[in-house]
């Protein structure tokens, strides 16, 4: 069984996080795009869990290896198959745990759906590890948008109570986010919130983020009015990531509480085309991508698998109990969602842009 997301360029996912390995089978790769393993492996390496204590300590290579749609370097227009086997795998404390449910993750949901065949082992189809394979899937959308001078970005905004100081430029954070464990582009606030963490650690606990993300060279026209806006298509490959409870496009949350004259941009003339005054749409106006950066913050719940005890059920003895899990979790989510998001921005911007060149209006080459 697959997972699967898009339309013109779909991504099929699958694997377990104890299971042999997880991978993607990636549609609409157009013929000529160069692949090869390193530049997927780059992207691979940012979402990796390192040695530090801010991550899992679960040390896994996530060598990638392609399986089909990939000759003498370039795609060939078939389907491509990117695959990484589960090497330091440690199933033991999920047997401990099996029937008392841990609080926040998915163990009793998914223990009910699936009658209790599920793959319990680390989370099975419910761990952060599923996310490597979006991850694998984006390396290749990078690509090609790279060729198409669309660039996506993310940063860590706010980890626990601790936000970022202040705004950054797209610059700042394509030269700093992968320079520091916390993935944070303001270098000022990177050390309060590597504290933040290792405090939760040191407490047996955990806490979780705000990341924003930047979509920067978007054509107007993306998007497709009503179920297939801007907005819900990256809502629903976001929502796809373990632990993400939120998200909010421009000025979001914050605009519902201003007046209009606040909150509209205002259209410009800039170089004798359209421009807008500033940017609170987060770039998208019904849905439509307006030509400036589309910017979306997402918000991730802290880790559910804690070492302090929490309260659960045993499902056997149908008995209250205390647990403390064990095994090897990160103290957040948040700083390892970073690369997730810019992955699964990348699909659904190629997933858009392939079906606007898809449409009538633009076989037919009219303004
Ligand atoms: C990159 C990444 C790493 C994660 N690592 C852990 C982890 O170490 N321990 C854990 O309990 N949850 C982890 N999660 C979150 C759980 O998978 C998630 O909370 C769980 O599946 C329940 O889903 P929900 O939070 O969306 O409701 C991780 C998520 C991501 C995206």
């Amino acid at each position: 069984m697959t997972f699967t997301f898009g339309k013109n360029f779909r991504i099929h996912v699958f694997g377990e996080s104890h299971g042999e390995g997880i991978g993607v089978v990636v549609e609409g790769v157009p013929p000529g795009l160069p692949i090869d393993e390193k530049m997927i492996q780059q992207e691979l390496d940012k979402r990796r869990p390192g040695s530090s204590q801010l991550v899992s300590s679960r040390s896994e290579k996530d060598q990638v290896s392609i399986r089909s749609g990939v000759f003498n370097g370039k795609s060939t227009g078939a389907p491509v198959t990117l695959t990484i086997p589960n090497m330091d795998v440690d199933s033991t404390h999920y047997e401990k745990i099996r029937h008392t449910p841990r609080p926040g993750h998915a163990d009793y949901t998914a223990r009910i759906k699936f009658n209790q065949y599920n793959d319990y082992r680390g989370g099975g189809t419910f761990s952060g590890r599923m996310t490597a394979a979006f991850v694998m899937a984006g390396a290749l959308a990078l690509e090609i948008l790279r060729e198409q001078g669309v660039n996506v970005l993310a940063h860590v905004v706010q980890l626990g109570k601790v936000k970022a100081d202040q705004e950054v430029s797209s610059y700042e954070i394509s030269k700093n986010v992968y320079q520091n464990l916390v993935r944070c582009a303001d270098v000022d606030s990177i050390e309060k919130m590597k504290k933040e963490i290792a405090q939760a650690k040191a407490d047996g606990d955990s806490v979780g983020g705000i990341i924003e993300c930047r979509v920067i060279g978007v054509p107007v026209g993306l998007g497709e009015p009503l179920f297939d806006s801007v907005e819900s298509t990256i809502s629903h490959a976001i929502f796809s990531i373990p632990g993400v409870k939120g998200i909010e496009f421009g000025s979001g949350f914050r605009g519902s509480s201003r007046r209009g004259s606040e909150n509209n941009d205002s259209l410009i003339v800039v170089d004798g085309s359209v421009g807008w005054s500033k940017n609170d749409a987060g770039g998208i106006l019904g849905g439509i991508s307006n030509g400036e950066p589309i910017v979306f913050r997402v918000a991730v719940k802290p880790t559910p698998s804690i070492s302090a005890p929490q309260h659960t059920v045993d499902l056997n003895e149908m008995k209250e109990v205390s647990i403390v899990t064990r095994g090897r979790h990160d103290p957040s989510i948040a700083p390892r969602a970073v690369p997730v998001i810019e992955a699964l921005a990348a699909v659904v911007m190629v997933d858009l842009l392939m079906r606007k060149k898809s449409t009538m209006h633009d076989i037919r080459n009219h303004n």
